[in-house]
């Protein structure tokens, strides 16, 4: 008999708590729509307590997803859980995910409460979360750490005040498989309550296990896998969600487990967290990565020729991983682009379809050949980040430079307003930032620039990617052109603008 595994997603929760990971309400919301057509049982949208912007996301995702239940994160406190209520009120399926640490190093040094207070915590949390929903989870922080019998006790009252879903964080990321797999068991043996609830874990990858531990779980006996896309999470990151689906497909004949996923929107909404979080996916990155399914050596080749089974167990297709067949050029129209975007899971409104086409005709004048890479690269860049949002835009740019020397002038809309200013730099990129910093009175650190090719081809798109901060705030931007100086100069812009989302407008 197959069993049915529930995928939650935290990417807009946990993944968001990555390190320099910022993203807007509009970005979030692009995520949201391509989790939910991707069937993730669960999309776990913020923290509304923590931060408005967290309030306004969950309401958001609250709103559009159609197939999956939406959650929002709360403390055992009754703010948290009647935010956590607020922000739900427009979803079909709201989920309230109420969490309390249970491990003995957390409730003495961080919650400086007895095991007997957090109980307490847990039955006033959980009842009144019921109270509100249906759908109540609850969470067992640094369970891994806990020991059985105080998580027995508090599974057992968190289910008798009405929680539905059951969940074993591995928090630290301190477990390992085998050792988890038997601890999942014992746990859910200790509570007993068969099949009327889900069991669910969360493992955090610090040691590198966490598919590894989610996959043991599920061995053991848990329903319901938490994980992100791309792994991304606090510190090392979470278990990834496409590891874990297709170790479970491809491995059906071990697990005896199924998800509800769409596999093929793995690679592209992969690609779409990485483009709008700015955390690249390394090259050979399981499933997703650009090695994923590429045969260097020749006797691989051929046997890959041969038979394709011979070297790849899954086929890139089921995941979504481009095909070099599908390339689009100056005499597609836009039914084709339109299929395109379809089928790379952009699912945009008329008016940004528009824009989208403009772009990518524009860049058919520039390029012969254009890939999904520089598809996914010009309609991220230039749509999500919504118009109203931005407050600086660049109009125009010229660049001189010598040996060593090099002058820039810029144009920039700032909320609306056309500004022009010129500066001097080593080279033509510094020149054009200084030129930017005068307009905007901001002179943010430059923490790091990159440029990379979109794809392989000898007249590929340069993408810059660059990380500034300012005021103790950091902020990622990214940009695609065919011309390397106006890429690097969109990809500061676009940081500003992320940077003002944070309130950084000025100097200090
Ligand atoms: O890692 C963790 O324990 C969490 C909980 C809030 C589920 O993220
Ligand atoms: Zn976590």
């Amino acid at each position: 008999m197959t069993r049915r595994i529930r995928i939650f997603d935290t990417t807009l929760r946990d993944g968001e708590q990555a390190a320099g990971v910022n993203l807007n309400l509009h970005e979030k919301v692009q995520i949201a729509q391509r989790l939910d057509a991707m069937r993730v049982d669960v999309i776990e949208a913020g923290f509304p307590a923590a931060s408005d912007g967290d309030m306004e996301a969950v309401r958001a995702v609250a709103r559009i997803a159609r197939h999956a239940a939406v959650a929002g994160l709360a403390r055992t406190r009754e703010n948290d859980i009647l935010r956590a209520f607020e922000a739900l009120k427009g979803a079909l399926r709201p989920r309230i995910h109420v969490f309390i640490a249970t491990s003995p190093i957390h409730m003495e040094h961080k919650l400086k409460l007895s095991p007997r207070e957090v109980l307490e915590e847990i039955r006033r949390g959980v009842t009144l979360a019921r109270s509100l929903v249906e759908d109540v989870e609850f969470s067992a922080e640094d369970a891994s750490r806990s020991e059985i019998p105080f998580l027995k006790e508090a599974f057992s009252l968190a289910i008798q005040c009405g929680a539905t879903t059951l969940n074993i964080p591995d928090t630290v990321g301190y477990a390992e498989p085998s050792e988890f797999g038997q601890f999942v068991h014992s746990v859910m043996e200790a509570v007993g309550a068969g099949d009327s609830v889900t069991w669910s874990v969360h493992c955090h990858d610090d040691l590198g296990l966490a598919v590894a531990n989610s996959l043991a779980a599920v061995m053991a006996g848990a329903n319901q896998v938490e994980c992100t896309v791309n792994g991304l999470g606090e510190r090392a990151g979470n278990a990834s969600l496409e590891e874990v689906v297709m170790a479970l497909r491809t491995r059906r004949d071990l697990f005896k487990a199924e998800t509800g996923i769409s596999t093929p929107l793995l690679y592209p909404t992969s690609r779409l967290v990485s483009r709008l979080t700015g955390i690249p996916v390394p090259p050979n990155k399981a499933i997703v990565g650009d090695n994923a399914f590429a045969h260097e050596s020749g006797i691989h080749q051929h046997g890959v020729l041969s038979k394709r089974e011979t070297y790849e167990i899954m086929d890139p297709r089921d995941v979504g991983a481009p095909s070099s067949s599908l390339i689009l050029g100056k005499h597609s129209g836009s039914h084709a682009f339109r299929e395109r975007l379809n089928e790379m899971g952009y699912n945009l409104s008329e008016e940004d379809f528009k824009a989208a086409f403009k772009l990518f005709k524009d860049l058919c004048d520039r390029k012969k050949t254009v890939t999904d890479q520089d598809i996914e690269a010009i309609v991220a860049d230039r749509l999500v980040t919504l118009p109203e949002t931005c407050v600086y835009e660049l109009v125009n740019f010229s660049v001189q430079a010598a040996s060593d020397m090099a002058s820039a002038t810029v144009t920039l809309k700032v909320q609306g307003e056309e500004h022009t200013d010129a500066a001097a730099g080593n080279g033509p990129v510094e020149a054009a930032y200084r030129a930017i910093d005068r307009i905007t009175g901001l002179s943010p650190d430059l923490k790091e620039f990159r440029i990379s090719a979109v794809s392989g081809s000898s007249d590929s798109l340069g993408e810059a990617s660059v990380e500034i901060s300012l005021e103790g705030r950091a902020a990622l931007g990214r940009w695609a052109s065919t011309d390397v100086i106006e890429a690097a100069i969109g990809a500061y812009v676009n940081a500003l603008n992320r940077l003002s989302l944070l309130g950084v407008t000025s100097n200090g």
